[in-house]
């Protein structure tokens, strides 16, 4: 499987840090934003990824991120020239691909969940991160029933359900074909929602609940939660490391996801 590391769009809700540097270069409590959805394809045992970005402050993201040695990966990059949307961007990986299947993660996304089972075990059609929100109509909103997707809708004024479609999406290879075919919707973008809509009609399209924190850090809010949120967990880890090696030295490694 490839990895696509999404980091397009302007990033005009952190202004004016995005005009010192890309959203995905920001600080998320010790680590850059980016490390962190970097990490759930690291985890997935996934080691060639493209990075696909806007033109703005591209030379700082490629002098930071390099060629991937540091992450025991091998690296690429793609310039997304305008913000055509997710799907857009994915499309920009078809050659990269080479006919693998995708997993495609968006730059300022953060799990708090293990989503590497879920990554390893796909074969084929579409798999999908949901998460239960409070303001559903700001995502991709999708419909479940006996853990079965039963409809998906791109920002609805309605949202038939309060599971938000997260920024990770696994797809086999006929996503291109699919992202060729589209249209753009009334925002001028090519919907990623579209993509899983497409194999949810081929009935191939599986969703997983998330149970922790997801966090789209887009904004200033939503940065410094997940600043708190990370600085808590690993606050926490480092406390439940101490206490475990005062009661038994044969204690288990942390299990913090957020450890690059
Ligand atoms: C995009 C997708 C949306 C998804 C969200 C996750 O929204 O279009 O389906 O729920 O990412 O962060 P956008 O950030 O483009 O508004």
């Amino acid at each position: 499987m490839k990895g696509v590391l999404i980091c397009g769009g302007t990033g005009t809700r952190l202004r004016p840090l995005t005009e010192i540097t890309n959203k995905s270069l920001l600080p998320v409590y010790d680590q850059p934003l980016i490390h962190y959805p970097l990490e759930v394809l690291v985890k997935a045992g996934i080691r060639e990824i493209v990075i696909i970005s806007g033109t703005e402050h591209i030379d700082q993201m490629a002098s930071f991120l390099g060629s991937g040695d540091r992450f025991g990966c091998d690296f690429s990059y793609k310039v997304q020239e305008r913000a055509g949307g997710i799907a857009q961007a994915l499309g920009l990986a078809e050659e990269f691909a080479e006919g693998d299947n995708v997993c495609a993660i968006l730059g300022d996304n953060i799990y708090f969940d293990d989503l590497s089972i879920a990554i390893k075990n796909f074969k084929t059609g579409g798999h999908i991160f949901v998460k239960e929100v409070p303001d559903a109509e700001r995502f991709g909103v999708v419909e479940m029933k006996n853990d079965k997707v039963i409809s998906i809708e791109e920002k609805p004024l309605k949202p038939k359900s309060k599971l938000a479609a997260t920024g990770c999406y696994v797809y086999d290879a006929r996503c291109f074909q699919v992202i060729r075919d589209m249209k753009p919707s009334t925002r001028g973008e090519l919907e990623i929602t579209e993509v899983s809509g497409w194999y949810l009609k081929e009935g191939q399209l599986k969703a997983t609940v998330l149970q922790d924190h997801w966090i789209d850090a887009g904004t200033f809010e939503s940065l410094h939660k997940a600043s708190v949120l990370v600085r808590e967990r690993k606050i926490a880890d480092i406390q439940n490391v101490k206490n475990r090696s005062i009661v038994s030295k044969t204690s288990k490694k942390s299990s913090s996801p957020l450890a690059i």
